[in-house]
C-alpha cells in the first residue's frame, strides 16, 4: 500500500505523535551536527500551523538504561530556538504524568518526549509499550527515515493503534529521492561506492548492478576488488575472505554489461595515521598501503560522472577522516555537486559526514539523513517503518 503524505491528514485539534530521528552526535551537552533535526522542522511546523499539537519522540544512542548523557534535553533546547516557541521536554515517553502533559497541549503547541530507548520495550517492539505510546494521541506521523529499517515500537508497533497515519516531509523526500535511483532511473545511471568493507556493500552492489550502467568503486573496499583481479595492493586493507566474492561480483557486472571502474592510481603511506611520506603511485609498493584514490582516478571518475543523468553515492573514496586522504572524496564530490542536469543522491552516514561541511554540499539533489536505512533501501529491502505506514 502506498504511503500517504502528511498533507493528506486533517490535523486540526488533533494530538499528533511525530516520530523523528534526532539521533545526533552530542558532546558535553552540545549538539555537534543539527542536520537531522533541521531536516524535520518543516514537518513539525506543518502540524503546528494546521492546528495540531505535536508530540515529538525520538531515540538517542543505544542506552542500556536511563542516563543523563542520553537525555533529549539539548534537543528540546535546540527545538525551542529553531521553532521560536518553548518546547518542553517530558520526563518520560509514556506514563500518566506524560499523558497529562499531552492532554494539556493546545493546538499549535509541541512537547518533546524523553528518549524512547530508556525503555527496553521500544526496541523489542512490545505491544503494551506501543499501546502506551499511542495513548492520548489521534494521529501518527513518521518522519524518522533514519530509523525506518528498525521494527521498533515507535516505528512499527504504534501503527496498530493509530489508524490515521502518514509520512512526514523528510520521509517523503527521502523515499522520493531513493525511488528516483532505484525505480527506472534516468540513464546513464551511476553508482559511486566506497567505504571500508566490501562485506557492508554486497547487497547494494548486487541490487544496483541490475539498475545502473556503471559502478565506480573507491575506499578501502576497492583493494579487495583489485586483489581479486590479481593486482598487487601492498599492505592496503583487504578482506581476504571476500576476494572470491569480489571476483564473482566483477563477473556478475560483466555479464550484465555494467562497467566497474576501480582506482588506477593511489595516495599511499606506510601507516594510516602518517601525515608524512605520502606518495602518489600507479603500482602500490609492497610496504605501503593505499589510503585514497589518486589524481588520475579522480579524473576518470569525474569524466564518467559527467555523462550521468542519475548518480547515487554511498561511501567515502578514501580515509577521509585524515585530511591528507580526503582529497579524492572532496574532488569527486565537488565535481558532482557542480554538475547540472544530474540527479545526485548522497547516502547518509559517512558519505554525508565527509562532505556535509563543504561549501558546495547544498548543490546535490538530496543528501540522505539515513545511514543503515539508506543502505537497506539500496539493497532492495523493504523498510519496516515504511511498510507499517502503508499497511
Ligand atoms: C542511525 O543513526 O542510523 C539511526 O538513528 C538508527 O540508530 P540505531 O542504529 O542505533 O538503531
Amino acid at each position: 500500500m502506498p504511503v500517504k503524505p502528511i498533507t493528506s491528514l486533517d490535523l486540526k485539534n488533533k494530538k499528533v505523535l511525530v516520530r523523528c530521528d534526532f539521533n545526533v552526535p552530542i558532546q558535553d551537552g552540545k549538539i555537534q551536527d543539527t542536520g537531522r533535526i533541521d531536516a524535520s522542522l518543516d514537518t513539525i511546523r506543518h502540524i503546528l500551523q494546521h492546528g495540531g499539537s505535536a508530540v515529538i519522540c525520538s531515540h538517542l544512542g543505544r542506552p542500556k538504561e536511563r542516563s543523563a548523557e542520553l537525555s533529549l534535553k539539548p534537543i528540546a533546547e535546540y527545538l525551542s530556538t529553531a521553532l521560536a516557541q518553548k518546547i518542553v521536554l517530558a520526563p518520560d515517553c509514556i506514563g500518566d504524568h506524560t499523558g497529562k502533559m499531552v492532554d494539556a497541549l493546545k493546538p499549535g503547541e509541541a512537547l518533546l518526549l524523553e528518549n524512547l530507548r530508556f525503555h527496553r520495550e521500544e526496541e523489542a517492539n512490545d505491544r503494551d509499550f506501543s499501546h502506551e505510546l499511542a495513548r492520548h494521541k489521534q494521529v501518527y506521523v513518521n518522519d524518522a527515515f533514519g530509523t525506518a529499517h528498525r521494527a521498533h515500537a515507535s516505528t512499527v508497533g504504534v501503527t496498530k493503534f493509530l489508524a490515521e497515519r502518514a509520512a512526514g516531509f523528510l520521509m517523503m523526500r527521502e523515499l522520493d529521492a531513493l525511488r528516483a535511483v532505484t525505480e527506472n532511473p534516468e540513464h546513464p545511471a551511476i553508482a559511486i561506492l566506497g567505504g571500508a568493507k566490501v562485506s557492508d556493500k554486497i547487497g547494494v552492489i548486487k541490487n544496483l548492478i541490475t539498475k545502473v550502467d556503471s559502478i565506480l568503486i573507491g575506499g578501502a573496499m576497492a583493494y579487495t576488488f583489485l586483489k581479486a583481479k590479481g593486482i598487487p595492493v601492498g599492505r592496503s586493507r583487504v578482506e581476504d575472505d571476500k576476494v572470491e566474492l569480489a571476483r564473482e561480483l566483477l563477473a556478475l557486472a560483466d555479464s550484465k554489461q555494467v562497467k566497474i571502474l576501480l582506482p588506477s592510481d593511489h595516495i599511499v603511506s606506510a601507516e594510516p595515521e602518517a601525515t608524512t611520506s605520502i606518495y602518489t603511485v600507479n603500482d602500490i609498493p609492497s610496504a605501503m598501503m593505499a589510503l585514497d584514490i589518486g589524481p588520475r582516478t579522480v579524473e576518470s571518475f569525474i569524466a564518467e560522472i559527467a555523462r550521468a543523468k542519475t548518480v547515487i553515492w554511498n561511501g567515502p573514496l578514501g580515509f577521509f577522516e585524515i585530511p591528507a586522504f580526503a582529497e579524492g572524496t572532496m574532488k569527486v564530490g565537488e565535481a558532482l555537486a557542480n554538475q547540472t542536469g544530474v540527479k545526485s543522491i548522497i547516502g547518509g552516514g559517512d558519505t554525508a559526514s565527509a562532505i556535509a561541511h563543504a561549501p558546495w554540499a547544498n548543490k546535490f539533489t538530496h543528501i540522505s539523513t539515513g545511514g543503515g536505512a539508506t543502505l537497506e533501501y539500496l539493497e532492495g529491502r523493504e523498510l519496516p517503518g515504511v511498510k507499517a505506514l502503508g499497511s
